[in-house]
């Protein structure tokens, strides 16, 4: 790969965007590589928890590469599009759970991938923001979708149409950022919520994940029934009847992750 980094360790994938020198610009090679890198992930069993972070103290992603988005014609950019679509789609719906360490520029591209995680945790330096149609185009990583999604269809429609970047307080109390922590504590703390989360059931984590990605693309009757579905699937696995023995007998669980 000749623009991401990985490292494994302890369950924890820690995927790194490195091209600092367009402050982790995704451009299409970068989404080619994300969308192979993902593939890969969600067969790993030695993965728990991915943590997507960017090169550099400042700028996780400033967004699509505009040198490349420059000159394309309207069937390059659909292409650049639908690999965004393909990449960013394999991270949200992983079986693993996905936390972004956002240490810097979040814009256009580089918000849209990080909404495309289970978590957001923040910088005290991160900015956020849309600045697309500052540059006669739209969000097109999925901006115009997940934002409304997360922090509502009003301060979404603000953010979009105004271009305004905010820091990561407001990114923290609109709901886009889950935790705002200083830059040299940001990849620490993840990690530590990461080894958190892998402590649980990992199956089970990924059965809840499912059914709060669907039922949030379906009607509220449809995704309690979902939710009803998943709930009696994990009744069929060892987790939870050590789970619950545990508990009845005072003692700590030992799960194996199915
Ligand atoms: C290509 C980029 C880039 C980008 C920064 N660079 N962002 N190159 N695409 N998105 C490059 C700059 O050209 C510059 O290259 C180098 O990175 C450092 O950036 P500077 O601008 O010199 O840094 P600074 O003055 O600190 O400003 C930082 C910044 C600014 C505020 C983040 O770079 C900026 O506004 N970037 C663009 C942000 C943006 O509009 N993103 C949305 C893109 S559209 P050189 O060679 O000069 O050193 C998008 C659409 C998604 O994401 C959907 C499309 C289908």
């Amino acid at each position: 790969m000749n623009n991401l980094l990985m490292e494994v360790e302890n369950e924890i994938a820690v995927v790194t965007i490195n091209r600092p020198k367009s402050l982790n610009a995704l451009n299409s090679e970068t989404l080619a590589e994300l969308n192979q890198c993902f593939c890969e992930i969600e067969t790993r069993k030695d993965i728990k928890v991915v943590i997507l972070t960017g090169s550099g103290e400042k700028s996780f992603v400033a967004g699509a590469d505009i040198s490349e988005m420059v000159n394309a014609t309207a069937a390059e950019g659909r292409t650049m599009g639908l690999l965004a679509y393909n990449a960013f789609g394999k991270l949200e719906n992983m079986p693993q759970v996905t936390i972004a360490a956002v240490n810097g520029f979040a814009l256009g591209g580089g918000c849209e991938i990080s909404m495309a995680c289970d978590i957001r945790i923040a910088s005290e330096n991160a900015k956020f923001g849309q600045p697309e149609v500052g540059l006669g185009t739209l969000p097109g990583f999925g901006g115009t979708q997940r934002l409304p999604r997360l922090v509502g269809k009003g301060r979404a429609k603000e953010l979009i149409f105004t271009c305004d970047m905010i820091d990561a307080q407001e990114a923290y109390r609109i709901g886009l950022a889950n935790k705002v922590v200083p830059l040299a504590e940001l990849i620490d703390y993840c990690k530590k919520m990461a080894t958190k989360i892998i402590s649980k059931g990992s199956y089970a984590i990924s059965l809840a994940k499912s059914a709060i990605n669907t039922g949030l693309d379906v009607d509220l009757s449809s995704g309690l029934k979902l939710e009803a579905d998943l709930f009696g699937l994990s009744f069929a696995t060892a987790d939870k009847k050590e789970g619950m023995s545990a508990f009845l007998e005072k003692r700590q669980a030992k799960l194996t992750d199915f």
